[in-house]
């Protein structure tokens, strides 16, 4: 962990109580005059820590920027996912950062960051409105030894991780439109692009591109999103620090990458249907050249939905754009 990452860790962890720069020396193993010097580099993040010459240092406040080494003093040590983070400035996609790692061999559990995407994307081809320092816009690269047909299930957990860490970071209740929306009273808060390079019988990476809107106002979309979208922040009247937002999600992603890693799928795949709004439900699904009507039934072990058509036929359907009938 870098020292700027022990130091922030150390001065969270005390909270009101101030931190001794011989301690912090002691602690790190540097000199205290080289404790100065990164106190006085976090300052000019922004980064408001209070200096006493006889009690130390103590943080007071912290800027709403992405910074890896907060998000690392952030999260327990040892987490697969969020191992190694990278912020960038701006990036076409984090998905193409992501890539290209993948292809350089990048060990799984990287996660790459934007402040704002110039090319953000979505699924079918659709554009994601990543405007700078108001979401998440982050991409994880997963070397995860299952088939390729098995990939849906990484969509079907992170969409269970991304649910449950929105309610535990903000208090809000989503819902899951399959395969991988997460909606608040019908409105998109979350989106996730699972991109993956694979030869017949195996993956070689896969990128979870999640963009997460956090501190959007209504005025802040492009008006045709407006009635379509939300963000935490619409949704609970107040702002978030988007790091600790992002701390919380990559703790429970990581979670429920682990659960796969043991064959726990099918643990995932019930409490994704007890947020999921589709199952049970009469759909429509365009999957890019047919359009499927019917009920959707349940997800089958690799994270396909299983569809009753009107016939009486079970498709297995593992994407498209659903719309739920009446
Ligand atoms: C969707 O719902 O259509 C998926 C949206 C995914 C957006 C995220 S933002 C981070 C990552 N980089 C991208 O270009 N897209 C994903």
């Amino acid at each position: 962990m870098t020292v700027d990452a022990q130091i922030l860790r150390a001065l969270r962890n005390s909270g009101s109580e101030p931190v001794s720069g011989a301690d912090l020396a002691a602690q790190l193993g540097i000199s205290r005059a080289a404790i100065w010097a990164h106190i006085e580099e976090l300052r000019s993040l922004g980064y408001e820590i209070n200096a006493s010459p006889h009690g130390g240092y103590r943080l007071r406040s912290t800027p709403d920027v992405l910074h890896a080494d907060d998000l690392l003093a952030l999260l327990e040590p040892g987490l697969l996912i969020g191992r190694d983070i990278r912020v960038f400035q701006e990036t076409t996609s984090t998905n193409d950062v992501a890539d290209k790692l993948g292809r350089d061999g990048v060990k799984e559990g990287v996660v790459v960051f934007a402040e704002s995407q110039t090319k953000g994307r979505g699924r079918l081809g659709r554009n994601w409105v990543s405007s700078q320092g108001k979401g998440l816009w982050f991409s994880v690269l997963l070397r995860p030894s299952v088939s390729p047909q098995a990939a849906t299930q990484m969509t079907i957990a992170s969409a269970t991780a991304l649910a449950r860490a929105l309610k535990q970071a903000a208090g809000i209740n989503c819902e899951i439109k399959w395969p991988n929306d997460i909606l608040v009273k019908d409105r998109k808060l979350c989106g996730i692009l699972t991109e993956m390079t694979a030869e017949v019988d195996k993956i070689n990476y896969i990128i979870l591109g999640i963009g997460v809107n956090v501190n959007f106002t209504e005025t802040d979309f492009p008006a045709d999103l407006r009635k379509i979208a939300t963000s935490l922040a619409i949704e609970t009247g107040r702002k978030f620090k988007r790091t600790e937002v992002a701390a919380v999600i990559l703790r429970e992603l990581n979670r429920d990458y682990l659960r796969l890693k043991s064959g726990e799928f099918q643990a995932v795949a019930d409490e994704w249907e007890e947020n999921c709004n589709t199952i049970g439900r009469n759909v429509e699904i365009s999957t890019g050249h047919r359009v499927v009507h019917g009920r959707a039934e349940s997800l089958d072990s690799e994270g396909a939905l299983l569809v009753r058509t009107q016939h009486g036929h079970l498709e297995r359907i593992i994407g498209g754009d659903v719309t739920l009938r009446k």
